[in-house]
């Protein structure tokens, strides 16, 4: 079969015998990939994503046909649809160190760049008939961190105003559960083409954060001065002080990203304290949470946004577009 592995911070394509399930394993055909910011830090070797050495699968999130079980299998059947998790240890309840261990496609497990791959069978969500694989795969990563931004760990009602920044993979899955949550939704580009599109998909304000320098004005002149009720943090770092600008009192800003690959900043504490603002902090979701997830977008039949699908043997350059931010929303690989 044929597997990725990073070496020297390039994907390469190898031929490697098929894997066989153990006890508790189920063996997977991969039907589709999706990619996402951390892949291109992965392959790399930027920040805490830097790998120890070279070898490793490279990518997060996939989906496929469940083809062969092992034994003691007893919730995953031959011919079932399924999707990878972004944290497999983690299944439900609070977060912990432990559970956060083992993430597909990072320094700590491999991931799902190959035609056949081997999974616990915990490590897999079954996911809904009305999803292709290309969509289901599109959410484990970017899907869950949207969803318990938005939703999970957010106080938001309908008619609040919601400020996404950017048109990225969480950015767009952001945007999409705080409109079916009844928000009115805010979404910042630097594309006025992308801008364009978010507005098609339902987004009621947009601003050009690149031509429009005073755009956090324009946030606080939408919302009659008081600034949103929540943020979808993407960007990191020192953006945090616009992001303040850009919030009400008492209102939450989900600390989920560092796009600009800064997670340090100088930040103005007076601003989170005379405004009494929560930063809350934001780290992917449990398979409770991606069960809840995949409940809620069948009811209202939401798909992923992906804008590009490359081919299996174009992985390198689909992950080199990736870090160019040229994407409105999910990049796929087909298999
Ligand atoms: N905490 C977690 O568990 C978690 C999980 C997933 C991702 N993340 C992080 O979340 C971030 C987004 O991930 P992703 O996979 O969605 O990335 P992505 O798809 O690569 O997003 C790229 C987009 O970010 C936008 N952007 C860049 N600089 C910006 C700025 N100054 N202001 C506003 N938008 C800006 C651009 O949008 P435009 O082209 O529209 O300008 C760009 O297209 C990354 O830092 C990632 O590591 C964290």
């Amino acid at each position: 079969m044929k597997i990725y592995r990073i070496e020297n911070n390039r994907v390469v394509l190898k031929e490697e015998e098929r894997p066989s399930p153990g006890p508790g394993q189920v063996l997977v055909k991969m039907k589709a990939l999706a990619l996402n910011h951390r892949d291109y830090l992965v392959v790399n070797g930027i920040t805490r994503w830097k790998l120890a050495e070279d070898g490793r699968v490279p990518v997060a999130d996939g989906a496929g046909e469940v083809v062969e079980i092992g034994s003691d299998v007893e919730e995953i059947a031959v011919g079932d649809r399924v999707s990878s998790l972004i944290v497999p240890n983690w299944q439900d309840g609070a977060m912990t160190p432990a559970k956060l261990q083992g993430s597909p496609g990072g320094p700590g497990a491999d991931g799902v760049g190959a035609e056949y791959v081997v999974f616990n069978e915990t490590a897999v969500i079954k996911i809904p008939d009305y999803l292709s694989y290309q969509e289901a795969a599109a959410l484990p990563c970017a899907g869950i961190t949207a969803w318990n931004g938005i939703v999970e760990k957010s106080e938001l009602k309908p008619g609040n105003t919601v400020l996404i920044l950017g048109t990225g993979g969480v950015s767009l899955f952001a945007m999409q559960f705080a409109l079916a949550m009844g928000c009115e939704v805010i979404v910042t580009s630097s594309s006025n083409e992308k801008l364009e599109k978010a507005r098609e998909l339902g987004a009621h304000h947009t601003i050009n954060y690149a031509t429009d320098m005073n755009w956090t004005d324009e946030v606080l002149r939408i919302t009659g001065g008081e600034g949103v009720h929540h943020i979808a943090e993407v960007v990191g770092g020192a953006h945090l002080n616009k992001s303040l600008k850009c919030i009400r009192q008492d209102g939450i800003i989900a600390q989920i990203g560092a796009i600009q690959g800064i997670c340090e900043g100088t930040v103005d504490a007076g601003e989170i304290m005379y405004n009494a603002v929560r930063i809350q902090g934001v780290e992917v979701g449990s398979k409770e949470m991606h069960r809840r997830m995949l409940q809620a977008m069948e009811l209202h039949q939401m798909k992923p946004v992906i804008s590009k699908i490359y081919d299996f043997n174009q992985l390198g350059e689909a992950i080199k577009f990736q870090g160019s931010g040229g994407q409105f929303g999910k990049i796929g690989v087909r298999m």
